[in-house]
């Protein structure tokens, strides 16, 4: 058997801040993700979700269980494994151009090789010539796509996104959605996207994986059997909203049940 990209065996998180009780974020968390797999994070708030992007991060530990990855464990941040936050993670202070090629600098690339690399990926997310503006001057679509551009610089086997779309209007989220379908083709790393979205998860991935209310844990893993791209008029899309519907339905009753007993 290959060994997965990833591989979440029983994994949990209790967070103990100091002075309050123990909260626990994850039980027994369980998943393989195969290489060049596209995953989608689905669940209420508060399960765990960017939790579990953290401990793959390798910027928060489990307090129990294990993650592999290509079958060793985790044990710090590593250029194999990119992480995307919501709001864009650029250096405000530094040119888009030099924001892609932080990583690279870091490695110890030469200049020139640097800058070459550079402008072909800021081309191939649609920034081409953009290089010498800074952050403040770009759209929240075009923030996210410098982004990306900057994860996709170090080549990582696994690319992780934490709601990257959430702060974009319809019309650019779904550019942006087509885009990131484009570049996880060529890359061929395994991605794990969390969102809210119903519509984002269908239309974005080959696995859906719906966690329980907190503390996390695999509720069901809902495979998207429909070619891309997947109109929503077609009636498997439909199918595919109302069992996502359902799903979510009863776990975030639970969330909310719980939340409003620990505000008491
Ligand atoms: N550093 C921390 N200290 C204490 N508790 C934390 C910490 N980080 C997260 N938690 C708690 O752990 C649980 C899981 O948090 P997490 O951010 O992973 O949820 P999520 O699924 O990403 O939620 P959302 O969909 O709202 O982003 C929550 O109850 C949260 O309050
Ligand atoms: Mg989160």
């Amino acid at each position: 058997m290959t060994v997965p990209a990833l591989s979440f065996q029983g994994v949990d998180k209790i967070f103990t801040p100091r002075g309050r009780s123990p909260v626990q974020a994850l039980s027994g968390f369980d998943l393989d993700i195969a290489r060049g797999e596209f995953i989608v994070f689905l669940g209420p708030s508060g399960c765990g979700k960017s939790t579990l992007l953290y401990m793959v991060a390798g910027l928060e530990e489990t307090s129990g269980g294990t993650i592999l990855e290509e079958g060793r464990p985790i044990d710090g941040p590593s250029s194999e494994r990119g992480l995307i936050f919501q709001d864009a993670s650029l250096f405000p202070w530094l040119t888009i151009a030099d924001n892609v090629g932080f990583g690279l600098s870091l490695r110890g690339v030469a200049p020139q090789t640097r800058k070459e690399a550079t402008e072909r990926l800021l081309v191939s997310v649609g920034l081409g010539g953009m290089g010498d503006k800074r952050p403040d001057e770009l759209s929240g679509g075009m923030r996210q796509r410098a982004a990306c551009a900057r994860a996709l610089a170090m080549r990582p086997r696994v690319l992780m996104m934490d709601e990257p779309f959430a702060a974009l209007d319809v019309q650019t989220r779904n550019k942006m959605q087509d885009f990131l379908l484009d570049l996880w083709r060529e890359s061929g790393a395994s991605i794990i996207l969390v969102t809210h979205s119903i519509d984002e998860a269908i239309a974005l991935a080959d696995r859906v994986v719906v966690f329980t209310a907190r503390p996390g844990r695999v509720k069901t893993i809902v495979p998207i059997e429909m070619e891309r791209p997947r109109p929503s008029r077609d009636p498997r899309y439909h199918r595919y909203r109302d069992m996502f519907t359902d799903l979510l339905a009863d776990e975030v009753d639970r969330a909310f049940a719980e939340q409003e007993g620990r505000a008491r």
